[in-house]
């Protein structure tokens, strides 16, 4: 299989809730009623794809992700094997793969890690059985403050052109790209975006959240160069530092601005 970050479920975990909320928000507007499958590209460690095979009891519920980390802490949250987890790339899966057409796919803070992904959705989308839906969420904060002093404080670094390449992941698209991309191929969509305002720590136990919230996402490819220690320090603390300018603590937490970008498409004919 092709590289992809490394991932850990125990740090994804930490803010689960905040984490939960967009999942839920997409759900929300997909209306299948009785699925017979129902898959999720980028499962991760489970909790949201359990939550699928909650509403769709009836349903066949497939788990599809890179990580042999995050989908060993998915099994251990299905000790009844009422998913099948299955270890592929996205860059590589065939939903022909599946024996039967998909009625939901749903997929969820994971095709911004697949620049890919606009050549990737139209054969999903056309995979679907006739009346399927298609569900996407990605984060839409490259230009957050979180990310630019990222890529700011790669270039300062003595490994900043390695830094700076692997930060270099093109964009996601607006709601009106992926608009525009699943309308053409005949589905009826529904795209928007929310910023979230996430309220961390509000206890005031954590000397940098929005740290600890990147250290699961978006940092990975920065924590996997560099070697723990003087390195890997030389990066973290200046980054950390500008964070906390960036994200200061209020009297109610550390507030942290997080944009996404949704899209649900109804496609009306099947193989459109
Ligand atoms: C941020 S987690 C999202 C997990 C879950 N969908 C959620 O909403 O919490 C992103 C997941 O995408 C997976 N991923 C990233 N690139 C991938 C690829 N090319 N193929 C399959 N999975 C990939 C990672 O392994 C990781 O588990």
């Amino acid at each position: 299989m092709r590289e992809t970050p490394s991932w850990d479920p125990r740090g994804y975990g930490r803010y689960a809730d905040e984490r939960a909320r967009p999942f839920g928000d997409l759900l929300a507007q997909v209306g299948a009623e009785d699925p017979r499958l129902v898959v999720d590209l980028g499962c991760g460690h489970g909790p949201m794809t359990m939550l699928l095979a909650q509403r769709w009891p009836r349903a066949r519920v497939v788990g599809v992700d890179a990580s042999e980390s995050m989908l060993a802490a998915a099994q251990e949250l299905d000790p009844d094997g009422r998913v099948e987890w299955l270890l592929a790339d996205l860059r590589d899966w065939d939903p022909v793969s599946l024996g039967e057409a998909p009625d939901v796919v749903i997929t969820s803070s994971t095709l911004q890690w697949v620049p890919e992904h606009l050549n990737l959705i139209e054969p999903w989308v056309q995979s679907l059985a006739p009346g399927g839906w298609f569900a996407m969420q990605v984060p839409g904060n490259f230009d957050a403050p979180s990310h630019a002093l990222m890529r700011a404080t790669a270039q300062t670094h003595r490994r900043g052109g390695e830094l700076t390449a692997a930060l270099d992941v093109p964009a996601v698209g607006e709601p009106a790209t992926y608009l525009r991309m699943l309308a053409r191929v005949g589905c009826r969509v529904d795209a928007w975006e929310t910023t979230y305002l996430h309220v961390l720590d509000p206890e005031g136990q954590e000397e940098n959240p929005v740290l600890t919230w990147v250290s699961a996402t978006g940092l990975r490819p920065v924590l996997e160069l560099l070697e723990e220690g003087e390195e890997r320090d030389a990066f973290v603390q200046p980054y950390a530092a500008a964070l906390a300018e960036a994200y200061p603590r209020t009297p109610d937490g550390v507030l942290f601005p997080f944009r996404r970008v949704f899209a649900v498409a109804r496609c009306v004919g099947g193989s459109v």
